[in-house]
């Protein structure tokens, strides 16, 4: 395991925590769930936008008007996972940043400006795949056009995953950061690599169960066109669960070998590998229900909905998994970032205490302020002159150059001698000071020299 040096401490701020240590284990929940219900919204979404578009065009080149209907059904899920989607990956985003705060702040800021393609590459997403669905009777007659805006659309909803992907493995392995890690070296890597094929993969099979449900509706309807439509999301939703699924077998093991072996360690002793058997047995189980009825395309309801609850139990088995591999990876980097922030604040402590015993340094003591001094300051000569500098009258020990006698003082006092300070203003006479305090300030003002 690498040394964490490159590793920021947590935010040193002697903060009350806020209670955030209770709430920590419903973070954590909260993490989850947030997590499974925006992912999903995430499969349909990239799912069912390269559906619609894949059944737009087979409509156009085949000229039949059944594909055409899929592809104009399938707009309606994505614009609502579109929303659902986005909004509930606000949580997860934010729950990271409070939970993985080092780790999440750093990863980010490797991979920037590439992150930001998450803002601008979802807002024009979004306009296109609106744009797609709100012309599609505009543009019945433009069918390539239509079809471009739409391909347009789902590449760039693609590559969204990229940038998240990248900085989410970043974040989880702070053993490979080095100062000059960027977005390339985290994009360009096995464990990215293998994780973006096995949610690509998972992708369809979410949305092939999704659209089992789908047509499983449609088959109802009365509609000659919604009902044949139907048909086809039914046939399509299987291949697109049962193929993916399949691959899953052989890419999930590759993601999890791909992680460092101290993660790989931790999530063994953990007991994790259960969660993997268990998730294993679920999907083979929805595999042969939907095997089993693999060539009627009258699906019944129950085997739809047996599909449904398994792979619910499934996704969360596996939600629980990835929780489970990040906890392992993360938490040696943690612990060190949080021993670095007490071990701060104990210095810190230190430092301040310090500071407050030590014996406040003597600036001015009674014995140095000369009796001249106190009575400049009482007559109020120091309102126009200083000690160092240049203020309305010229500055003392300047004026102490002129070396005057304290007589000679006490007359200047009483009658000043503007010629003798060319460029200042007269002094007015002050014949109101006494003789001997004047004696005395002038033998402070001499000894400034
Ligand atoms: C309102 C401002 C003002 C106050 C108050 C003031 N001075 Fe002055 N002093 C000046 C200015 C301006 C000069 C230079 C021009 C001048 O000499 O008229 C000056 C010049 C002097 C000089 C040099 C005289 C020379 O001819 O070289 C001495 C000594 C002096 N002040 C002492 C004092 C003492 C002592 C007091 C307080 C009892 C005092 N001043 C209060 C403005 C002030």
């Amino acid at each position: 395991m690498s040394d964490f040096r490159i590793i920021p401490g947590d935010i040193p701020l002697p903060l009350p925590t806020m209670g955030l240590e209770f709430m920590e284990p419903f973070f954590h929940g909260l993490l989850i769930v947030a997590w499974v219900v925006h992912i999903l919204f995430i499969n349909v979404l990239l799912g069912a936008s390269l559906a619609s578009v894949y059944f737009n065009s087979k409509g156009h080149k085949e000229k039949n008007p059944i594909f055409d209907r899929v592809a104009y059904l399938l707009t309606t899920p994505v614009t609502i996972s579109e929303n659902m989607g986005a909004l509930w990956g606000v949580a997860p985003l934010l729950l990271v940043s409070i939970l993985l705060t080092p780790l999440f702040y750093s990863s980010s800021i490797m991979i920037s400006p590439h992150w930001l393609h998450i803002i601008y590459g979802n807002v024009v997403a979004f306009l296109l795949s609106y744009l797609y669905k709100y012309t599609w009777h505009t543009l019945e007659h433009r069918k390539t056009l239509h079809i471009f805006i739409g391909t347009v659309g789902v590449a760039l909803f693609y590559t969204l995953p990229l940038a998240f992907m990248a900085n989410v493995q970043l974040a989880m392995t702070p053993s490979t950061w080095t100062y000059t890690t960027h977005f390339w070296d985290a994009l360009l890597r096995a464990d990215t690599f293998f994780r973006l094929v096995h949610f690509y993969l998972a992708t369809f099979a979410v949305t092939g169960v999704f659209m089992l449900v789908y047509g499983m509706y449609k088959r109802k309807s009365d509609d000659a066109e919604d009902h044949e439509a139907g048909v086809v999301l039914t046939r399509t939703g299987k291949t697109w669960f049962i193929i993916p699924t399949v691959l899953n077998f052989f890419v999930g093991p590759l993601v999890l070998f791909s992680f460092p072996d101290y993660g790989i360690e931790a999530f063994f002793e953990n007991g994790y590998f259960w969660g993997i058997i268990l998730t294993v047995a679920l999907a083979l189980f929805a595999l042969y229900q939907l095997l089993k009825d693999f060539f009627n395309d009258d699906l019944p309801a129950k085997r739809v909905w047996t599909v449904v609850a398994v792979m619910i139990v499934a996704i969360i088995s596996m939600a629980s998994l990835r929780h489970g591999m990040r906890m392992g990876l993360v938490k040696p980097v943690l612990d060190a970032s949080h021993a670095k922030t007490e071990l701060f604040q104990k210095e810190s402590m230190i430092a301040f205490e310090e500071a407050k015993n030590a014996p406040v340094a003597p600036v001015i003591t009674q014995a140095d302020v000369q009796p001249g001094q106190v009575l400049a300051e009482k007559h109020g000569c120091l309102a126009c002159h200083n000690v160092d500098i240049k203020v309305v009258g010229p500055s003392y020990k300047e004026v102490a150059t002129k070396g005057y006698t304290a007589d000679q003082i006490v007359e200047l006092v009483k009658n000043p001698k503007p010629e003798n300070w060319p460029g200042y203003m007269p002094m007015p006479p002050m014949p109101q000071v006494p003789d001997e305090d004047i004696k005395q300030i002038a033998e402070w003002i001499n000894s400034l020299k």
